[in-house]
């Protein structure tokens, strides 16, 4: 119907006659001519009625209401320097319309479409209105360019596009499973898959080489920001491959997919071992963007006067004493947020936030009477000290202290507002412990299918061949080498805690093809959402998602989850208890 895209006009085609549809985004009445901002999936373009041109456009447009679905013939016009828009990407020209139709009529709608200060629950509630902003398009249209170069750079590489199931058994990734009755099998539920980790692996042993897949993952999980109960991940396996070809293969699609979001970005990217991001960042996601990080200082407080550092300084392998530097923070910080930030880690379950002040004669601070001369300049030398800075320490059990560190750490760098923007800071997490050990219960670090370095080491020092890749402080994915013999599989199983009976009811399809000539092999998977999210400078997950869950895992343009007919449940063999309200 149309001659044209609102957005494709410009200076150059004044004169013209042209075609266009779309919706009305918004009328004014200007002393008897009748302006019309006509929206379509490009963008907007003014409309202009004039009785002078047409009576009947006039009288019609008279009638037009916000979101009436409208086709306008015209031509095309300059405004008038005083008149042009430069918000508008059309600013400079408008249509004088001679036949305006109305395709549709809307109802008054709930929101103007592109308001921000709407509220996310009405927005979602009308999502499909919510999404007619052009802004919204340009997500998906960058999210669509971008599944399109991944699947022509692995096409290129001779890699198998495979669907694996979506009814299937439980993957263990970590989170709950959604569960699906089944209907046949009484008492028996399908999983959703959290994702395709078992059945890639499967491919691997049935000789398909390379595979991907743009899969759809589920995961019954507390939901956050940069997470969704349903989502999707770029998901890779190669087989006869090491863990360089794997980065290097992540690392070349990421730049096919940054450019085609024209961006230009240089690999090999940073690596850094999982133990010193953790030692450095408090994190197994640091944002490099910025020059924060701690250094160890628990040998100078083992000689220190107050009693609480010094035992904590005894025990070096379950405790910790880290030091944070802000260069200049001195000048920055008032005394009063200095307190401030005490509480901010006391949240997170540290039972003070010591800290120095380096004064042009040395360093200063409700601290410094328990500490020799030697161990103060020690400090300074440590943490590489120079006149204004601030060091703040944190002291006690290591994991607590490097995690509210960590996270004293990115509120220190959005409060003093100097996290780079417009960077892209990529580094691989590389050389994960195999195993996260707590009070005795043994967990694996990435999944139980990851390769250890070497099976024979004790558990808490074994490292796994396993990698993530972090963006500007988002995990952005995450992958491993894979055991491929079914002794070592058996042994992780067993260091797990998981006994043979389990391990056969769970993978006991996995470890019968690792007993049929399983190949070596090992991949990664890649969060689309989250990617898409970083390249659009999202604020949240649900903005690059067409038709998001809620914070509470709900779809409220649905309505789903819901309840069904007693009939539904009777089939199913499922007899309701109660709700239970979470
Ligand atoms: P992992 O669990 O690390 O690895 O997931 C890979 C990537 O998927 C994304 N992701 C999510 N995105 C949105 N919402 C969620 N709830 C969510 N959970 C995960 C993240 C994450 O880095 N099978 C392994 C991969 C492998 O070993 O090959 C796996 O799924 O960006």
């Amino acid at each position: 119907m149309r001659s044209h895209y609102c957005t494709d006009l410009s200076e150059k085609n004044i004169g013209e006659k042209v075609e266009l549809c779309g919706w009305s985004n918004n009328d004014r009445d200007h002393g008897g001519i009748i302006f019309i901002d006509l929206r379509d999936k490009s963008g907007l373009v003014q409309l202009v009625c004039d009785p002078a041109d047409s009576k009947h456009a006039h009288k019609i447009a008279n009638c037009v209401r916000d979101e009436f679905v409208l086709r306008a013939k015209g031509t095309v016009r300059a405004r008038g320097e005083k008149l042009e828009n430069p918000k508008l990407k059309t600013g400079k020209i408008e249509i004088i319309v001679d036949e305006l139709i109305v395709e549709n009529i809307s109802e008054p709608v709930p929101f103007v479409v592109g308001d921000n200060k709407v509220g996310e629950d009405i927005k979602l509630k009308y999502r499909f209105l919510d999404l007619r902003n052009t802004k919204s398009y340009e997500i998906f249209k960058l999210r669509s360019k971008v599944t399109m170069a991944t699947r022509n750079f692995f096409d290129k590489q001779g890699f198998l596009e495979v669907e694996t199931p979506i009814l299937t058994k439980s993957t263990p990734e970590g989170a709950r499973d959604y569960l699906v009755p089944s209907r046949i099998h009484n008492g028996d539920f399908f999983a959703l898959p959290q994702s395709p980790q078992l059945f890639k692996q499967l491919l691997m042993c049935s000789g398909f080489d390379r595979y991907f897949q743009i899969a759809k993952c589920f995961r019954d999980e507390d939901l956050r920001a940069d997470r969704q109960p349903e989502f999707t991940q770029i998901d890779v396996e190669m087989s006869f491959c090491d863990q360089e070809q794997i980065l290097k293969t992540t690392e070349d699609l990421l730049i096919d997919i940054f450019k085609v979001a024209g961006h230009k970005i240089h690999a090999p990217f940073n690596r850094i071992r999982y133990k010193d991001a953790m030692e450095k960042y408090g994190s197994d996601k640091p944002d490099l963007r910025y020059d924060l990080s701690m250094v160890d200082v628990i040998d100078v407080f083992s000689n220190c006067e107050n009693e609480i550092f010094s035992s904590i300084a005894k025990d070096k392998k379950r405790n910790r004493i880290k030091a944070l530097k802000v260069p200049n923070g001195d000048n920055i910080f008032s005394k009063r947020q200095m307190k401030s930030f005490e509480d901010y880690v006391k949240k997170f379950g540290a039972s003070g936030l010591g800290y120095f002040q380096m004064k042009e004669d040395g360093l200063k601070g409700p601290l410094t009477k328990f500490f020799s001369e030697t161990d103060l300049k020690n400090i300074v030398k440590i943490s590489k000290l120079e006149t204004g800075d601030v060091v703040f320490f944190g002291a006690g059990e290591k994991n607590l202290v490097l995690d509210y560190m960590g996270r004293f750490r990115i509120y220190l760098a959005e409060l003093m507002d100097i996290i780079p923007k417009d960077v892209f800071e990529f580094v691989w997490v590389v050389d994960f412990d195999m195993f996260e050990i707590s009070n005795d219960n043994v967990k694996a670090l990435h999944h139980p299918f990851t390769q250890p370095k070497d099976i024979n080491t004790p558990i808490e020092d074994m490292e796994s061949i396993a990698y993530d890749i972090v963006l500007n402080g988002t995990e952005l994915g995450g992958g491993s080498i894979r055991i491929h013999k079914k002794e070592i599989q058996e042994k992780v199983f067993k260091l797990l805690k998981i006994s043979k009976e389990e391990a056969d009811i769970k993978f006991g399809f996995l470890l019968d093809a690792l007993k049929f000539g399983a190949p070596p092999h090992g991949g990664i998977a890649i969060g689309l959402d989250r990617l898409i999210m970083l390249l659009t400078n999202s604020e949240s997950i649900r903005d690059v998602i067409t038709f998001p869950k809620t914070q509470r895992a709900q779809c409220l343009l649905t309505q789903a989850p819901n309840s069904v007919d007693d009939e539904q449940l009777k089939d199913l063999g499922i007899r309701l208890k109660e709700k239970i309200k979470i």
